[in-house]
């Protein structure tokens, strides 16, 4: 418990809650159905729903669009052994660019006095934030990843749910930032997200997003190439694989129409490919 304001929602002690193991966690050499299941997902891109222990706690806040194996990950973010992975290998995969991502939020919402991790996955731009924050605070749906955060950052403040529906108070943050997570939200949700951080940020408050490029579905390889070598190559074929059902709908979108439509002035916009940063301020 960090406050008592019965106002401020509760966190939990993360780093220590024993979680439930998932399907993948139980592979073994016995189990040929988990071993064949884990090898079509991962090398067949075969996907099925995620499956969550019965004893999972938190499962209730979470809504079907979540349940599906992101990036073709065996049963998604939703296991100790496949989280674990994932937190270790996506900054590789990325060639080094989300730390320069995260970087460049936090530099730009240093000195906020409270700041949101929004979609924290395992802690990487809260640690980021915390430099130039006294307080952080991070909500992620997965407690998988939650704890990876939580064991990352001491004294991090961790709420598991998504950002679309949270319980913080009215005004509660004076900013908050997002490393690839909105192009995971369905359309729908994501203006319920954007809808809910205007109600719990402060007028003026900074919301700092890092999204994938556009250039990378929007530009055939012939241009890629050109424009950043190999590197444009293997970014274009990594967004061609990749599973993200939601992504084509985030870069259709007219990023600056939406921000106003929610309140929020975009004033910047930046695309150093293979993210993209939004920097928005929230109107009084
Ligand atoms: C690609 S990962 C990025 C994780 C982390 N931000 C980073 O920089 O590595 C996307 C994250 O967004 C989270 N997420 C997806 N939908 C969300 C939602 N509606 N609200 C909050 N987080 C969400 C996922 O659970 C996952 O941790």
């Amino acid at each position: 418990m960090t406050s008592s304001n019965p106002e401020i929602p509760l966190t939990r002690d993360w780093a220590e809650i024993e979680l439930p193991d998932a399907w993948p966690d139980q592979i073994g050499w016995r189990q040929p159905r988990h071993l064949w299941r884990f090898a079509m997902g991962l090398f067949f891109g075969r996907r099925r729903v995620v499956e969550l222990p019965p004893e999972l706690p938190g499962a209730e806040r979470l809504p079907r669009y979540l349940l599906q194996e992101f990036h073709h990950l065996p049963n998604g973010n939703y296991s100790k052994s496949v989280s674990r992975g994932y937190v270790s290998s996506f900054d590789r995969v990325m060639l080094g660019s989300m730390h320069q991502g995260r970087q460049q939020i936090a530099a730009r919402l240093a000195g906020a006095a409270r700041v949101l991790d929004v979609g924290c996955g395992g802690g990487q731009l809260a640690q980021a934030l915390s430099a130039g924050s006294p307080e952080v605070w991070a909500v992620e749906p997965s407690p998988y990843l939650l704890q990876h955060a939580a064991r990352r950052v001491p004294g991090l403040r961790c709420v598991q749910g998504v950002i679309e529906k949270t319980e913080f108070p009215d005004q509660f943050f004076d900013a908050a930032g997002a490393c690839f997570v909105f192009h995971e939200i369905p359309p729908r949700h994501s203006d319920d997200a954007l809808t809910e951080l205007h109600r719990i940020l402060k007028p003026g408050a900074l919301l700092c997003l890092v999204e994938p490029s556009a250039q990378q579905l929007r530009q055939s390889f012939l241009q890629m190439a050109r424009t950043h070598g190999w590197r444009g190559l293997y970014f274009r074929l990594l967004a061609l694989r990749m599973f993200e059902p939601f992504v084509a709908a985030w870069q259709a979108r007219d990023h600056a129409a939406w921000f106003a439509a929610h309140g929020f002035e975009l004033i910047e916009s930046v695309d150093p490919m293979p993210y993209q940063l939004f920097l928005a301020r929230r109107r009084p």
